[in-house]
């Protein structure tokens, strides 16, 4: 019974939301840092309304973000003092190669991140990395059109034979895409994609998402070949969706709904485009813009394992009166009357995480990896800038509980579990900073004023008593 001996508890971050420093030692400009916090950040990150760059009407967080750049080493003490066993954190691409397609890397870029990697080691923590999680260079959107264009597939070959190249040794957990399926909803977040007028946007998702699934089976085999240890993971925004009702017709919907998300993964992991993605987009008459070499580049270099997010299940219905919709959330679907949500409208699920678990187990047979999980809540400090935070005990607490009845129960192989925004950091949906997640409150608010002090929350203890009887004690005292 239990979880693995070796059970990876940590927590999750991503470099556009935490790091800052958004001009230092070389790095260029990313599509990230240019997504207003406000109204029109959502129209931006989904690709309809243009703006490639900074202007004065607009606050951008990820400029500063918490600084982290800077104060990488303080946050990593933290987090080893709660007992980490792993820290995921993602690669800022335009650290590494500003532009994107320049042939030599930013020497300070590689080295920020060596140093970041030899930190975590310091406390025994080992890095889980995420190569691309929603950045893309800004120089490869305006000059390429992003992922829409084949070219990509050369300068994330470069960019991820370097990173496997210079952290041998280093870091053995890699996953190539964060949340692979985002491109269908936030398409210039997820893929650096803009809509020209009149263009079939389906379309243009697919074949961009045809360059991603491609350029992560390359990264694969590279991986693999750089040093048999590394081991790389595919990574999904998860969430079991229920039938509205059982109605045949629901039921088809949430198969349906659950394809379009398992799509992605049925070709990192299986290896080939799944027969129902084929025959819809056959009648669509869209083409995959298939090349020589990559069926079987797809198919010889599968992921290891199975990683992703989850927030919440969710709900098809295949009536189109019905349509009351989830609020706050890319994932928007049919509202579930059964559960509670979120400030932000995110309806919360424990159990539907160990049903996810199981529906994601059973499809593929491979370990899993939880690298997302948790409540973006309001934070109100005390005048030490103390969060007591039970609410955000109580969500964590039911889904490790479900998550190890997964586990202890049903059979499922499961890695780790990384909570996300371990330490507050910027939305990436709205790009606030009040929205958080973390263990440790940073002081600082969506229009930028704060200290950026550090302060671990209620949680933090609980966290690190969680970690040290390996979620035997969920308890909240
Ligand atoms: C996931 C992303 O979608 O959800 C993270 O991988 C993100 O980058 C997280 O921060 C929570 O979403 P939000 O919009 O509350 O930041």
């Amino acid at each position: 019974m239990g979880l693995r001996k070796d059970f990876l508890w940590g927590g999750a971050t991503a470099a556009n939301q935490l790091e800052g420093g958004y001009d230092q030692d070389g790095r260029g400009l990313a599509n990230v840092d240019v997504a207003p916090v406000g109204e029109d950040r959502r129209a931006i990150i989904s690709g309809e309304k243009k703006h490639l760059d900074f202007d004065d009407e607009h606050f951008y967080p990820a400029k500063e973000a918490i600084d982290h750049y800077n104060r990488y080493k303080e946050d990593i003490a933290l987090f080893g003092e709660m007992g980490f066993k792993t820290y995921r954190l993602s690669i800022a691409w335009t650290r590494i190669f500003p532009k994107g397609d320049e042939k030599e890397p930013n020497e300070a870029g590689l080295k920020f991140y060596e140093d970041l990697f030899k930190e975590c080691h310091k406390y025994g923590i080992e890095p889980l990395v995420t190569i691309t999680h929603f950045d893309c260079p800004m120089h490869l959107i305006k000059e390429y059109g992003g992922w829409r264009n084949r070219k990509m597939l050369d300068f994330y070959e470069n960019l991820t034979r370097t990173l496997f190249t210079r952290y041998k040794g280093l870091v053995k957990y890699w996953l190539t895409f964060n949340e692979i399926n985002i491109i269908l909803h936030a398409p210039f977040m997820g893929a650096g994609i803009v809509f020209e007028e009149g263009e079939n946007k389906k379309e243009v998702l697919y074949r961009a998402a045809h360059h991603e699934l491609v350029a992560s089976a390359m990264a694969t085999k590279i991986a693999h070949e750089v040093d048999p240890k590394n081991q790389v993971g595919c990574m999904l925004a998860a969430g079991k969706n229920y039938p509205n009702s059982p109605r045949p017709i629901d039921v088809l919907a949430a198969q349906q709904a659950d394809r379009q998300n398992y799509f992605f993964i049925d070709v990192q992991s299986r290896g080939e485009y799944p027969a129902y993605a084929l025959k819809e987009l056959e009648r669509e008459g869209i083409e995959i813009p298939f090349e020589e070499g990559d069926r079987e580049l797809l198919k010889e270099h599968t992921v290891d394992f199975i990683s992703f997010s989850y927030y919440s299940s969710r709900v098809a219905s295949g009536d189109p009166e019905v349509n009351e919709k989830t609020e706050g959330n890319i994932f928007a679907s049919v509202k579930n009357p059964y559960l509670e949500a979120s400030e932000w409208g995110w309806q919360i699920d424990p159990l539907g995480l160990r049903i996810t678990m199981n529906d994601i187990y059973d499809r593929y047979q491979k370990p899993l990896f939880i690298v997302e999980n948790g409540l973006g809540a309001i934070d109100k400090p005390d005048e030490n800038g103390y969060v007591e935070d039970d609410y955000r005990i109580d969500y964590l607490a039911s889904h490790i509980k479900a998550m190890k009845e997964a586990v202890e129960l049903d059979g499922v192989d499961l890695m780790g579990y990384t909570s996300w925004g371990c330490i507050d950091l910027v939305s990436a949906g709205t790009g606030e900073m009040k929205k958080r997640y973390g263990f440790i409150y940073v002081d600082r608010d969506n229009k930028g004023n704060g200290t950026l002090e550090r302060t671990p929350k209620k949680s933090f203890h609980w966290y690190k008593k969680v970690i040290e009887t390996n979620g035997e004690d969920l308890s909240n005292d």
